[in-house]
């Protein structure tokens, strides 16, 4: 409805071939989430997304006066070419922090563009017959500013947190949630005056750059208390907020493209956050309020090195595996760390050929981005009707032989169960001591996982540690198995 009134209203003012073409592209921004949804069809989805983002461009650059088209093609070009090198180059793992930062540069495009029309109203059309910037563009603009300079210095700190040049542990300031509440509502009433103050009046131009400088510092305020387990919410949430400000700037900008593109990010990145928060068992108000319920007490508990474990050789694994007539498998950040999925499939089709029933359990958490699992298998072909979510096979460990953990850690951890203290609390994990023998692989004892917190299962009588990088012990498992 609200899309039928937008080409309504710019039906006028803009031919309509455009208004057509616009709806193309976001036709094909929809089928593209629509594709991503599912490993089978997310090559599909990626390329209607670049048919829809092509034909965005092309579109926008054909009907604009633009002076020097020379100069958009070149920062095109030096803009592809950095692209295509990180995404050659970009491992797997370090998928993560590589969207934060891009998330990071949509916020700034935000607060540029904002700033832009801010210094040359004239040049964007955004001025009312007395001279004035019109009251509405004022509000979009401010709001555009504001989401994106939030977005920005977000994903500035969550860059940081998942590159590790800063400590994943919650840092929790005094009165931190009477702080964020009041910049927020100060950014909303000066958003307010700034829409009602006169265009020449003693302060306009002040409020524009406090409202962005007190955004930056909400951005800033909202992500540091947000520690190890939340993580994963707070990038697909960044995500949502990067989205919301291009819908903004896409109003200053009076381009179509932009606000569909924008309000699909932006609401596919907060119902993306919102089933993230019921997976993890979070409450999504908390978590975008910036780590509310966070103890202080809670957070980095080292593991205990110190205590007794079983140890156990790749030919232990191997006697144990081809024993077992089901053998569940949980794979985790370490595989992905140590690219071990090829040589896994190799593993299971071992087993397989040896009659032994085997499935692979997914959290909706391990790893480091969403999904980040199922594409790795999927890489590895392993069949997907093999592969399991959570919920849909939880209940099966009790009847498994073997629970095999590859990398995995705090997607396991009992703790979220038991411990109220734990940064993980709460959070559901795979029941994977309900097996009857828990094989973890990991390189030592004294390597946490995200949360950083002892993983008790380690201890157990029913657990037998494989201490070596996954990769190999699972090549040794293999040539066991042979
Ligand atoms: P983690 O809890 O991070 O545990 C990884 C385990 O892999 C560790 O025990 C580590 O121990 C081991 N490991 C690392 N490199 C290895 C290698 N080369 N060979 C063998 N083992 C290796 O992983 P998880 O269980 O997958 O949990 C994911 C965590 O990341 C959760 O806390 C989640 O909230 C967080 N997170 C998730 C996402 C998304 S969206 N999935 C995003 C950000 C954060 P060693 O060091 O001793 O080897």
């Amino acid at each position: 409805m609200e899309f039928a009134l937008l080409l309504a209203s710019g039906a006028a003012a803009v031919p309509s071939w455009v208004l057509l073409a616009y709806l193309v592209a976001g036709v094909c921004f929809i089928l593209a989430l629509r594709g991503l949804s599912s490993p089978e069809s997310s090559r599909r989805g990626n390329i209607y997304g670049m048919v829809g983002m092509a034909i965005a461009v092309a579109t926008t650059l054909a009907t604009h006066e633009i002076a020097g088209i020379g100069e958009i093609l070149a920062a095109i070009g030096i803009g592809a070419i950095i692209g295509l090198t990180i995404a050659r180059r970009i491992a797997m793992t370090a998928m993560p922090q590589l969207v934060a930062a891009f998330h990071s540069l949509v916020g700034m495009a935000a607060v540029l563009v904002a700033a832009a029309a801010f210094l040359n109203p004239g040049a964007f059309g955004i001025l009312d017959a007395g001279g004035d910037i019109l009251a509405v563009s004022r509000i979009e603009m401010a709001l555009g500013a504001a989401i994106g300079a939030i977005t920005f210095s977000g994903s500035v700190i969550a860059f940081a947190k998942l590159n590790g040049n800063m400590s994943g542990a919650p840092i929790l300031l005094p009165m931190r949630h009477v702080i964020n509440l009041g910049t927020v509502a100060a950014i909303v009433v000066m958003t307010g005056l700034y829409a009602m103050s006169p265009a020449a009046g003693p302060g306009e131009g002040a409020l524009f750059w406090i409202i962005c400088a007190a955004a930056f510092a909400v951005g800033f305020l909202l992500i540091i208390p947000i520690g190890g387990a939340d993580m994963p919410v707070v990038v697909s949430m960044l995500n949502s907020y990067s989205g919301w400000a291009a819908a903004a700037m896409g109003f200053t900008l009076g381009n179509t493209a932009m606000i569909i593109t924008g309000a699909l990010v932006g609401s596919s990145g907060a119902i993306l956050s919102y089933i993230m928060c019921r997976a993890m068992n979070r409450s999504f108000i908390s978590v975008i309020a910036g780590g509310f319920g966070q103890d202080a007490s809670s957070g980095d508990k080292g593991p205990a090195i110190d205590r007794p474990y079983k140890a156990g050789s790749a030919e232990d694994a191997a006697f144990l595996l081809g024993q077992a007539d089901k053998v569940i498998i949980v794979p985790g950040y370490g595989m992905a760390v140590a690219q071990a999925q090829h040589v896994l499939k190799e593993m299971t089709d071992h087993l397989k050929a040896k009659g032994v029933e085997v499935k692979f359990a997914i959290h909706p958490v391990a790893g480091r981005m969403p999904g980040h699992m199922n594409v790795l298998l999927a890489e590895a072909n392993v069949p997907y009707d093999e592969v399991f979510e959570l919920e849909d096979i939880n209940s099966e460990f009790a009847q498994a032989d073997v629970a095999f953990v590859i990398g995995a850690n705090d997607v396991t951890n009992p703790a979220a169960k038991t411990d109220k203290s734990s940064p993980i609390y709460g959070m559901p994990v795979l029941d994977v001591e309900k097996a009857r023998t828990t094989l973890f692989i990991k390189r030592s004892m004294g390597g946490a996982g995200y949360a950083g917190v002892e993983n008790e299962l380690f201890f157990r009588d029913n657990t037998m540690m494989l201490l070596a990088d996954a990769k190999k012990m699972v090549e040794e498992i293999v040539k066991a198995l042979d």
